[in-house]
């Protein structure tokens, strides 16, 4: 991967591998039966049918295996090490995010503002910046090491892809730093930080690209863990496979010293 655009944009893609497509082929059969799982849907069927959000859907081994198969290395192993520091990768569950034709339609649980971000913002957030209660307060509560998305089908490029927007690591890491500097990591979600975290998130509308990432069974995509990022609508009358374009994301948590994750 480029590692300079991982590190100035805050994210790269990684190339064509053979052993990455055949990975996504294998694992493709069992990433839609989850989704088609009912016992999946009451947690993560959301915008009226239109997303299977899935997270942990995927019973991957901690190596990547999926049911056997080979685990995942190559060109996605070695972005990750670069993006957690570590040789060793423990990769979760990986979420299985499925969307169909028509996303988003207003989910039963969203208010209408809600629902304009989700279609005009792409939902942009910070992965872990969790809203609480009913106010919606934001705290820092999950701590991933990075975002890897491997397309497992073929889908048009609009499909709903994923959306960053470019340098916006750079302004939340200087954020986060700010914030946490002085507090111990164990306290830092203690810390509201609600009306800063949207007066950031707006200057990063205003100053940083929007693009939306698209990638070939084969290869992948990372993001870097401090990206502002989304999902984009699926465009009026643009077809794809009736079996919803199917991603698998890794998100794994951090595993080490925190002021390093804040660095
Ligand atoms: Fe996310």
């Amino acid at each position: 991967m480029d590692k300079f655009s991982f590190d100035t944009l805050g994210w790269a893609k990684i190339p064509y591998e053979p052993e990455l497509k055949s990975w996504a082929q294998n694992a493709l059969p069992y990433a839609i039966d989850a989704a088609n799982d009912p016992k999946h849907h009451t947690e993560w069927l959301r915008s009226q049918g239109t997303w299977f959000v899935g997270v942990d859907a995927l019973d991957n081994d901690p190596d990547g295996c999926v049911h056997g198969s080979d685990p995942l290395r190559g060109g996605v192993l070695k972005a990750a090490q670069y993006a957690t520091g570590q040789e060793a990768i423990n990769w979760g569950l990986g979420q299985v995010s499925v969307c169909y034709q028509g996303y988003p339609k207003k989910g039963d649980d969203e208010t209408d503002g809600m629902f304009n971000y989700r279609r005009n913002r792409d939902f942009a957030h910070l992965d872990g910046l969790k809203p609480i209660g009913d106010k919606r307060r934001r705290i820092m509560d999950e701590f991933h090491g990075f975002i890897l998305g491997i397309p497992l089908n073929d889908y048009p490029a609009k499909a709903s892809p994923f959306v960053i927007w470019e340098g916006s690591h750079i302004i939340f890491r200087d954020m986060l730093q700010s914030l946490y500097a002085d507090t111990p990591h164990d306290q830092w979600d203690t810390i509201d930080i609600t009306e800063i975290y949207q007066e950031t998130r707006q200057r990063m509308f205003d100053e940083c690209k929007r693009v939306e990432l698209h990638a070939e069974v084969g290869e992948a995509y990372i993001a870097h863990r401090f990206s502002l990022h989304g999902m984009a609508s699926w465009p009026d009358r643009l077809d794809g496979p009736a079996e919803g374009r199917v991603i698998a994301y890794f998100r794994p948590y951090w595993n080490g010293d925190m002021q390093r994750w804040l660095t």
